[in-house]
């Protein structure tokens, strides 16, 4: 066949598909959406920040929409009525994970309670972490040692700030949050703050996280997975088992400190931290808790809640920056607190409007926009529509916390709108789910509910921010860049200033 006939059989085909597929998706009970080419589906009406490309189509297709992304159906949740439909009351037909091609670095997909589908070794995963590592308990016995991490934090922009020196914010509470975590779980430190030091952990953490966040073509065409066309799971399996032999060193030293000490029996502690716990849980019964198991809930728990945390500060101190008088308030209300009750080391946890900067900033940049997607177990019928087994579920906390039927002003950094509202983010006010919902609901935000006022209230309580180059808080860039997390396009540099 010679060329221009092969061209108009080939162009044939695709409008023959592509007629095809319509008149597919009349018949199929789908909700409502853009028509889907051939092959690639709607990919080209997504670009680098797909939430905002959503939340545009949503307002065309409704709250329940559904696309395709190459060959993957994807249903797209943007209103606070849906989500609770979805992660309420259907939450146990939507709790399967739509696995991200990435996820499969280091088999994450075979060891993480993030990727597994729910079931036993998921519900047992889920166990041990509320037991041993977020229990009220744990917590509260961690307390001093956080607040010894941010001290630590504190002393660096100190420096900075004698030395008239920006601070990198997004990159200081980073290695505040590796920190904080890596102290909870090994009573070690995993990062240092001054850049010339070795910085093993960190950097190695930081480009994991950077093939992670990064789209992988073999999500929209899984027929291309044996190649892995990107080498994503090649490059960060380097950056993968990095991470994975420090934790394996810190295990292995643990063990020995242990076998050493003359208190030993098998499942003595010898520092009460959660590698202790996890040790003695693992040696009662390794079949029940590998030393796979153990490494991995420590390589998941410490990517999960490094970047997220460490990203919700950054845009919290933009905003602050942005917004003078209200860095001021929250500065006022905690001098109040310290001059009633005689201290200079408040519980920034009780202060009301600190929390209302916190609520305000997850609602306007929620470190995961589409939360980490869900998976239908099998078909679900919602509001006449179907929703089909393994569809991939984004629900666009993003969208939401923007919804002008339920916001005012949705645009506007306004912690005020929360001092009257009961509304929080732990699961039960759909309006406001940064942290998810239901049995799949964030296991860290107990966590994150301590580290965040503790690490915000003391960066600004001593501290006021000027940006560099007097340049002018509102004209500070707040674009984002989409990867694991949100991320500022522009890093926040700001030098401190004593107040
Ligand atoms: C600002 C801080 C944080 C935010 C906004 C956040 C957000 C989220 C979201 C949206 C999900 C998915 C929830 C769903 O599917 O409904 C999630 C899951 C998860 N998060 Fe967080 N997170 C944060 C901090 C943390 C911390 C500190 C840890 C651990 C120390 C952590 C560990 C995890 C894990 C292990 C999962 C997977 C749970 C599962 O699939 O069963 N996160 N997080």
């Amino acid at each position: 066949m010679d060329y221009p006939s092969s061209f108009l059989l080939f162009s044939f085909l695709l409008i023959l598909i592509y007629f095809i597929n319509i008149s597919k998706r009349h018949n199929s009970r789908l909700p409502p959406g853009p028509y889907p080419y051939p092959i690639i589906g709607n990919l080209l009406q997504l670009t680098n920040n797909p939430h905002r490309d959503l939340a545009t189509l949503s307002k065309r297709y409704g709250p329940l929409m559904s696309l395709k992304l190459g060959f993957r159906t994807t249903i797209v949740i943007s209103s606070a009525g849906m989500a609770k439909e979805f992660l309420k009351t259907h939450d146990r037909s939507f709790s399967g994970r739509s696995t991200r091609y990435t996820a499969r670095v280091v088999d994450q997909h075979k060891h993480s309670m993030g990727w597994l589908q729910p079931g036993d070794h998921w519900q047992k995963l889920r166990r041990i972490v509320k037991e041993y590592l977020i229990s009220i308990q744990h917590l509260d016995a961690s307390e001093l040692l956080r607040k010894q991490k941010v001290q630590e934090l504190l002393d660096h922009v100190n420096q900075c700030c004698t030395k008239e020196k920006a601070v990198n914010i997004g990159g200081v509470v980073f290695t505040t949050s590796i920190n904080l975590l890596s102290n909870i779980m090994f009573s070690t430190n995993f990062a240092q703050y001054d850049s010339e030091s070795a910085q093993e952990f960190k950097d190695a953490i930081r480009a994991l996280m950077e093939v992670l966040g990064k789209n992988s073509i073999v999500d929209f065409f899984p027929i291309l997975r044996p190649f892995d066309p990107q080498g994503l799971v090649k490059h960060g399996n380097v950056y993968g088992n990095k991470i994975l032999s420090v934790i394996d060193r810190i295990i292995d030293q643990r063990l020995q400190t242990r076998s050493g000490s003359s208190s030993y029996e098998g499942v003595t502690s010898t520092n009460n931290d959660v590698l202790d716990s996890l040790l003695s849980l693992h040696l009662k019964d390794e079949t029940e808790f590998s030393r796979d198991d153990m490494t991995h809930l420590f390589f998941e728990n410490l990517i999960a809640g490094t970047d997220t945390t460490s990203s919700t500060m950054e845009w919290a101190m933009a905003e602050l920056i942005r917004n003078p008088d209200k860095m001021e308030k929250a500065r006022s209300e905690i001098k109040l607190m310290e001059g009633n009750k005689n201290t200079n080391d408040p519980d920034f946890s009780q202060l009301t409007y600190l929390q209302a900067i916190i609520k305000e900033t997850l609602r306007l940049h929620p470190p995961a926009p589409l939360l980490i997607p869900r998976r239908s177990i099998h078909d679900t019928e919602i509001q006449g529509f179907i929703v089909p087994k393994n569809a991939q579920i984004f629900i666009n906390v993003w969208m939401i916390g923007r919804d002008p039927k339920v916001w005012s002003n949705p645009e506007t950094f306004m912690p005020e709108r929360f001092l009257d509202l009961k509304t929080d983010y732990k699961g039960q006010d759909f309006e406001l789910i940064p942290f998810g919902a239901g049995i799949r609901i964030c296991p860290g935000l107990n966590i994150a509910h301590r580290m965040l006022p503790m690490v915000l209230g003391s960066l600004i309580q001593r501290f006021d921010w000027k940006l560099e180059g007097n340049m002018r808080g509102q004209d500070l860039d707040m674009g984002e860049k989409f990867g694991l997390t949100i991320q500022r396009s522009i890093p926040l540099k700001a030098i401190p200033v004593r107040v």
